[in-house]
């Protein structure tokens, strides 16, 4: 525990009091009003909230609040900003004078927000949950994957209306919030694909009940009814339905999101027939509590950023839906003394049939799904892309070690570079029917097929490294990896800065890019995100760009044709990896240049060879990619194995490192 201010007790409650809100007090002191003897507290979380009067958000501080609570050691002081960003600033100073040893924020403006918490992660480790901050100035983010919440809600528009279409109304939250943007898009790229469904009209509701009934009842009067109302949550779900009724139409398919318990929380309002399905939007707070305690406890491999499962809920499946406990005492909006009664079931919106739907297993599928444990080790089948590069090598050894010290039987296959080889591996192991699946894609398309059989098999498939670019994301469950757009931007931002005071006389910035496997997530993302951010800097441009396919030996050969071919000057090398890098360097230096020097040379991976040319001065960065997969992939198969909800994508925390620290920082490599 950090040390605290040297003030009595009662002192610091009236600080926090003062400073936040009374519900600080409350918390610090327990359910009971019991006083906390502070010698015995080791972890004290702050947590910032945004507010606490939206359901969802009081949902998330009694989650962690419920979650520490089953530590004995670790206590919360929760702060309320009612919504506004300078009071969250001012309670993050106060949670942070006070001593606290980790911060849980969920801020009111990602923007506004931004700096404090970069000012709290310089001291302590921060937990951002659900609206991201700027920048990656924070220890872990957990939210909700919103654009998937729209894609899913859309998808079930399509199941609801089917070949005879329709149309739909969507009810929105907050203009401008990143939650309101990425649903609505999620949703539009969706219903896009279906000619005769139409989005007709959108409102925008401010996440509120409401809200949504008057400004609802104003438009029934003088428009048609939609055939279906989308809306963001389902407060605003829940006043469309009011308002529908109080304008005397006829049923129409209403969904939510949010997936709370309690009276007139979603899935009482699916049970009463009112919505046609809610989509449960995890709050985050048992995953924040149990990285908190990984956090502090320095664990090897905490993620940047983690990103939860919705799961829909509808009439055939609300059975199976379990609410969190207590969750009736803290989500029940505040004025449902006068909520009506459910329709009768002629009025009631027919459910949609879920009984038949496949047993095997569904992206959708999460939080209460039955445990899987098997008395014997679990098996796992494992295909990867091959050896094509020393981060490969290090990503095989680590997976191999991973399952070894879990217990896990693996069977691993290598696809020497070759995707036929790899949806063999894959059908093998369905044919050998292994518990889970695992897989590194060597390119983003065409695995429809091969991934469908696995799901009809019922064996879950988990992404490894490298994401799939397909049309039904429930073929997969979760992606443990990089974010290869962002390494893209941290290398054409790193450039940007090293080039400021060292440009030729022409301002000319003239780059040869050599990129990963054709069609592969790293090199797509990598040349987007690198192209993107140097985009809008005047004088930077790629003059060639050629495919080595993460190979030290191609790197080598295509720089050397490039050397040789090229009339203009070269003035830096973008390498979609070190390997590449590496090989180019050769190329260089045999033609008579300053690898370093003459061209200034950043890549991607941060493997230990990258650090011994960086301390030659022959390599100027290189942005880390970690190979290190093996125990956050072991974790969620146990996790899957035991029924927990897994999140979609668990995105790993990577570092930039020039030259400079080149020295420093090669001691500590892993790989
Ligand atoms: O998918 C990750 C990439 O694949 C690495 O950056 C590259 O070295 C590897 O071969």
């Amino acid at each position: 525990m950090r040390k605290r201010l040297g003030i009595a007790l009662p002192a610091i409650i009236a600080v926090v009091v003062l400073g936040a809100s009374f519900l600080a007090a409350w918390a610090f002191l327990g359910e009971a009003g019991r006083s906390v003897e502070p010698s015995s507290v080791r972890r004290l979380i702050g947590l910032s909230q945004a507010n606490l009067s939206e359901p969802w958000r009081i949902a998330m501080t009694e989650e962690i609040r419920r979650e520490a609570a089953a530590h004995s050691d670790m206590r919360v002081i929760v702060t309320d900003a009612v919504d506004s960003y300078g009071r969250q600033v001012a309670d993050v100073e106060h949670l942070l004078a006070y001593g606290i040893d980790l911060l849980i924020i969920s801020p009111t403006d990602s923007a506004a927000l931004t700096p404090i918490v970069a000012q709290a992660y310089r001291s302590l480790p921060v937990i951002v949950l659900d609206r991201a901050v700027e920048g990656y100035a924070y220890t872990l983010y957990i939210g909700p994957d919103n654009r998937l919440i729209g894609r899913e809600t859309g998808r079930y528009v399509s199941e609801l209306l089917g070949a005879r279409g329709g149309t739909v109304l969507e009810v929105a939250g907050r203009e401008g919030s990143p939650p309101t943007i990425d649903r609505s898009a999620g949703l539009r790229e969706e219903i896009s694909k279906y000619p005769g469904i139409r989005i007709v009209d959108a409102v925008t509701a401010d996440w509120l009940r409401d809200r949504a009934e008057d400004i609802l009842v104003d438009k029934f009067a003088v428009s048609r009814a939609p055939d279906a109302i989308v809306a963001q949550n389902d407060a605003m779900a829940f006043g469309a339905w009011l308002a529908a009724r109080r304008s005397g139409l006829g049923p129409i398919d209403i969904i939510g999101v949010d997936g709370l318990g309690g009276t007139n929380g979603g899935l009482d309002l699916v049970d009463k027939g009112i919505l046609s399905a809610t989509f449960i939007c995890p709050t985050g707070g048992k995953e924040a509590v149990d990285y908190a305690i990984d956090i502090l406890d320095k664990k090897d491999g905490i993620p940047k950023k983690i990103y939860l499962r919705t799961r829909k809920v509808t009439a055939g499946t609300i059975a199976s839906a379990t609410p969190p406990p207590d969750a009736a005492d803290v989500t029940a909006p505040p004025d449902d003394a006068d909520a009506p009664a459910p329709p009768d079931a002629a009025d009631a919106t027919a459910p949609p049939d879920d009984a038949d739907a496949p047993a095997a297993p569904d992206a959708a599928e999460g939080r209460g799904a039955p445990a899987r444990a098997v008395t014997r080790p679990i098996r796992l089948g494992f295909a990867q892309v091959g050896s094509e590069s020393r981060w490969r090598i290090a990503n095989t050894r680590s997976v191999v070690e991973a399952a070894r010290k879990a217990g896990i039987e693996l069977h691993f296959v290598d696809g020497k570079q070759k995707q036929e080889n790899q949806i063999e591996a894959i059908r093998s192991f369905i044919g050998m029917g292994v518990d889970v699946i695992a897989f590194s894609p060597i390119v983003e398309k065409g695995w429809e097929g091969v991934l469908a059989e696995a799901k009809a098999a019922g064996i879950p498939v988990f992404l490894s490294d490298r994401e799939v670019d397909l049309q039904d994301d429930s073929l997969w469950l979760t992606f443990v990896g990089s974010d290869f757009m962002e390494e893209g931007r941290r290398a054409a931002r790193w450039l940007i800065g090293y080039m400021k005071d060292r440009k030729n006389a022409d301002g000319q910035v003239r780059i040869v890019e050599l990129r990963g496997t054709e069609g592969s997530a790293p090199a797509l993302d990598r040349n987007r995100g690198f192209e993107a951010t140097i985009a809008g800097h005047d004088g930077f441009s790629i003059v060639r760009s050629e495919t080595a396919n993460f190979y030290l030996d191609q790197g080598r050969d295509r720089m050397r044709e490039i050397l040789a071919s090229e009339t203009g000057r070269i003035d830096v090398l973008f390498a979609h990896n070190d390997d590449m890098a590496l090989g180019a360097i050769e190329a260089i230096e045999d033609a008579g240049l300053v690898p370093g020097k003459d061209i200034v040379i950043v890549s991607v991976d941060a493997i230990r060879e990258a650090f011994v040319a960086m301390i030659a001065g022959k390599l100027n960065c290189t942005v880390e990619c970690t190979p290190l997969l093996g125990p956050q992939l072991m974790k969620v198969v146990q996790d899957y194995m035991a029924g927990k909800d897994l999140p979609t994508r668990i995105v790993t925390s990577e570092e930039v490192f020039p030259a400079e620290i080149a020295k420093k920082a090669i001691s500590e490599r892993k790989y």
